[in-house]
């Protein structure tokens, strides 16, 4: 049976798999910095020689208006099989990865990857995000090549590897716009970037939350004043804003803003026992950031994994005003500023969030001030139907390639282009990831497990072998 030698053919050649992802995480692929230009593009090309190399039918589609100023996507197809009955699969994953500051944290530069035991692991940015996460998926498609000479066991498949993940997915939605004919053959999409419940526990995460990201800055005096001859009589735009901010929650946690919660879908009381029955370890979890159990705080009357997977939050990102260098300087700065997110759960929109957040501000303006208000996009949060027929073939092969079946979780973070996806075409996604919660994953010494990663990509050979059935 091919599927036997496909597994076989991933553990005899390990070694040159986890040789090319360290090739590829050796190219410092950061999309949100412009000097990174050209490494962004060697990352897709890289990506591009291997899908080729896989009998993939590839292209590399640069992004933008004007066409070009974004990182391009790499856009692969199978060739097609007559015999193939079974779904489009669109897999999608993304090649740019975040900055590496702070630097000096790292234990070994960001992009020269070692591979460290005890556990087996891979450092390096983007070792786990995403990079390593969507190289257990090339190799997968590699060894069906290798092994049956056919690209991915004929399962008809369109692989899409975004350049602009980390900076916000801002040429996304156009580029799924403007290739909506072809897309739209899809009929589900798969995506490897998200976490498993633990160390040896696959999962399948239904919900990812949604994004919107703002940065708003209240300006005062049009100078810098001296806070002897001026505070207390003028406006200190560092003290408005954070008088504004600190009323973003209330005593319960909860965001003050009107509406804000409106289009939020409450929990069921099955799903509440589903995340309780989990029996994921939050003292440890806290440990592991170095917390107390005291540490447990957020949204009155809802659990740990319930405000991070079914509720919505704010969060203060960054905040900056006035003197910020070494020793003391008395000084009412002109203006202050701050990066104020929201994480938002089905069915709120991110961008009648930015509204509200927007009119909210406005009603709160600090007499003598004025904001300067800038919308930095984000996403949609995205649920997925856990009875489809896709979702079924993933826990199939997840099971048979692990041996244990995948536990269902949601996730906290965002990944834009699911929320997109089902927007602009309808399609569901099926989140299959291998991350474990202490990947470092946008931190120093981010790395990503062996034993995940053979894992994951056993489950990928799997996916094209059950797809067939
Ligand atoms: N892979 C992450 C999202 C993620 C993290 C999913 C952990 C599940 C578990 C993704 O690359 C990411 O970092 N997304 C950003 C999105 C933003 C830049 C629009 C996020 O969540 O902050
Ligand atoms: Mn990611
Ligand atoms: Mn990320």
């Amino acid at each position: 049976m091919s599927i036997q030698s496909v597994v076989e053919w991933l553990s005899e050649h390990e070694k040159a798999c986890v040789e090319r992802l360290v090739d590829w995480l050796g190219i410092p692929s950061i999309s949100t910095d412009p000097a990174y230009e050209a490494e962004v593009q060697r990352a897709a090309e890289w990506a591009a020689d291997h899908l080729r190399g896989s009998g993939l039918e590839v292209e590399i589609v640069p992004t933008g208006d004007p066409a070009g100023s974004g990182h391009p996507i790499v856009l692969a197809h199978t060739p097609g099989d007559a015999e193939y009955a079974g779904p489009h699969v669109l897999f999608y994953g993304h090649y740019d990865v975040q900055p590496v500051d702070p630097v000096d944290l790292w234990e070994s530069p960001p992009f020269e990857p070692v591979i460290k035991s005890d556990p087996e692991r891979i450092v390096a940015r983007g070792a786990c995000d995403d990079k390593g996460q969507v190289s257990m998926f090339l190799e997968a498609l590699r060894a069906w090549k290798e092994v049956t000479g056919k690209a991915a066991n004929g399962v008809r498949l369109t692989v899409m590897l975004e350049g602009e993940e980390e900076s916000g997915s801002v040429n996304l939605e156009r580029f799924v716009e403007q290739h909506a004919e072809t897309l739209k053959n899809c009929d589900v999409c798969v995506i490897s970037d998200t976490g498993m419940l633990a160390r040896g526990k696959p999962a399948i995460t239904y919900g990812v939350r949604g994004l919107a990201y703002t940065e708003v800055t209240l300006h005062g005096p049009n100078q810098d004043l001296h806070s002897g001859m001026w505070g207390g009589k003028v406006p200190n735009p560092i003290n408005e804003l954070v008088k504004v901010l600190a009323k973003l929650w209330d005593d319960d946690r909860r965001v003050t803003i009107p509406h804000f919660y409106d289009s939020v879908r409450p929990i069921e009381q099955s799903e509440r026992e589903q995340l309780a029955d989990l029996g994921v370890d939050e003292v440890a979890a806290l440990r592991g950031v170095g917390l107390g159990p005291e540490a447990s705080v957020g949204e009155k009357n809802y659990s740990f994994l319930e405000r991070e997977w079914a509720r919505p939050t704010a969060e203060i990102n960054g905040i900056v005003g006035g003197y910020t260098g070494k020793g003391a300087k008395t000084v009412i700065p002109s203006h202050a500023s701050a990066k104020v997110s929201f994480r938002l759960v089905a069915d709120q929109d991110p961008r009648e969030i930015t509204e509200l957040f927007f009119a909210w501000l406005n009603a709160h303006r600090p007499p003598g001030c004025r904001w300067e208000l800038v919308d930095h996009g984000g996403g949609h949060p995205a649920t997925v139907a856990t009875d489809s027929e896709p979702l079924a073939v993933a826990r199939r092969a997840i099971e048979k390639a692990c041996g244990v079946g995948p536990a269902m979780i949601k996730s906290g973070g965002s990944i834009p282009v699911a929320g997109l996806l089902k927007q602009k075409l309808g399609l569901e996604t099926i989140f299959m990831g291998y991350g474990l919660e202490d990947d470092r994953v946008h931190s120093p010494n981010e790395k990503f497990e062996l034993d995940c990663w053979r894992m994951g990509a056993r489950s990928h050979a799997w996916l094209l072998e059950e797809l067939t059935h």
